[in-house]
């Protein structure tokens, strides 16, 4: 098989990446380890910047968000006994979309099965070969055959598990890494938020974040150790975890009810530098991971392919340098969004090894947030997302 672009991993990032490429006459294929249906039953972020709405939008995908998502002009920051609205559509001009990972998955399956893109699920044992020369391949394993697929590029976004990072040298890699000593555990529950806007709570128990999907639908998560395990949580004791870290008017009115996922997720800050080898590019979770707490993760996912679509698609018009330059562009906007979450994280979790100042220097950061214009518009301007 040959065609001109192999994409590797078919979740948000592959998936967007494949679509946009197609609609300006790109041949791309996707390779997914895993089938439709698991990729679709995975529970992951929920907020998404204007640039990835628009991004959406241009791919013809955004209908369905834009009918079914909400709009949200803020979000509640409260910890320490101070609580602070910040209103990010009067201090950047801005708002974020809630609408889910999966639906935003669905739509570009759906948008990518109309247009006949292929997509190879279940490819086992996925390899990268000559991606350093002029005429890289892929092989894989799918229904008990052994395929080759010969292109030009190769674009590694199958996340932080997968081959495509592993593939560039070690020589060549740099990583950077930060591990929390704590996971989120989180919770997907059909009833209503206890809020119109997101609550970020920092409690001296834990962190806990209030979300939400629709007006029946919320998503809770609780900073936990990582020792815990989902088996550990039952319904009951997170609710009655979750109510003692809201403050008291929010923990009075929310409603509780059976769960119908429930997972933990460790958090971490990687990057890992140059995004690109020869002829392989990396984007997204292949790339980077942030810890959850600035719902950067799948924005950032988007940012790269921004980047990378529109690299790829001057290279076939003649154009090169824009491939050239998409490491150091996309890694200079990574940056940016992992420091915003990397200060969101300390600002709002316990951290037990560190004792008392920190806690106090947390108090301090959350007093002068709740005080100055500025401060509530930095963190505006990160959340709603920094310019592509
Ligand atoms: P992924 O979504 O990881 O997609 C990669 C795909 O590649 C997967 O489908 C995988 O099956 C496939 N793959 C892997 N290896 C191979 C291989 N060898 N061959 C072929 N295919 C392969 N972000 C937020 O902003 N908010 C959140 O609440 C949030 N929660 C999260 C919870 C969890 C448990 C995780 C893991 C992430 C969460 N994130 C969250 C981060 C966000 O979901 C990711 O940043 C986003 O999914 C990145 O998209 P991606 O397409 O780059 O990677
Ligand atoms: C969600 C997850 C986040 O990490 C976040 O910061 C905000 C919302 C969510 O799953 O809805």
């Amino acid at each position: 098989m040959r065609h001109q672009v192999c994409i590797i991993g078919g979740g948000p990032s592959g998936l967007l990446l494949s679509l946009l490429l197609r609609r300006a006459g790109v041949d791309a294929v996707v390779l997914e380890r895993r089938s439709r249906d698991y990729v679709l039953s995975r529970i992951r972020a929920g907020v998404l910047e204007q640039g990835l709405c628009d991004i959406l939008r241009e791919a013809g995908v955004g209908e369905r968000m834009d009918r079914e998502g909400f709009v949200h002009d803020g979000t509640i920051i409260t910890a320490h006994g101070t609580t602070v609205h910040i209103d990010f559509k009067k201090l950047t001009g801005k708002s974020v979309m809630i609408y889910g990972q999966t639906e935003v998955t669905q739509d570009l399956y759906q948008a990518l099965d109309r247009i006949d893109a292929p997509v190879f699920h279940e490819a086992e044992d996925v390899a990268i070969h000559d991606a350093d020369g002029d005429a890289p391949y892929v092989t894989f394993r799918h229904d008990v055959q052994q395929h080759r697929i010969d292109c030009d590029y190769i674009a590694g976004c199958d996340g932080f598990h997968g081959v495509s990072r592993q593939s560039i040298p070690q020589a060549v890699r740099r990583e950077y890494e930060s591990v929390y000593p704590f996971g989120w555990l989180g919770i997907l529950s059909e009833t209503p938020p206890v809020a119109d806007e997101l609550v970020y709570s920092g409690h001296e128990r834990g962190f806990a974040l209030c979300s939400m999907r629709n007006a029946n639908l919320s998503r809770h998560y609780l900073q936990v150790p990582l020792t815990d395990t989902v088996e550990q949580w039952s319904d009951e004791a997170f609710w009655t975890e979750l109510k003692c870290r809201l403050p008291s008017h929010l923990a009075e009115t929310l409603v509780t009810g059976p769960s119908i996922e429930k997972s933990i997720a460790p958090l971490r800050s990687f990057i890992s530098e140059p995004m690109s080898w020869g002829r392989l590019y990396l984007a997204g979770d292949a790339a980077h991971i942030v810890p959850p707490t600035g719902a950067k993760g799948l924005n950032l996912a988007a940012s790269d392919v921004y980047y990378l679509s529109r690299a790829l698609i001057a290279k076939y018009a003649g154009e090169g340098q824009l491939l050239a330059d998409y490491s150091a562009t996309a890694l200079a906007r990574v940056w940016k969004a992992s420091r915003f979450s990397w200060s969101m994280t300390r600002m709002m979790h316990q951290f037990p090894a560190e004792g008392a100042f920190l806690s106090r220097m947390q108090q301090a950061e959350v007093e002068y947030l709740a005080n100055s214009p500025a401060a509530q518009t930095a963190l505006a301007e990160n959340y709603v997302g920094l310019p592509y």
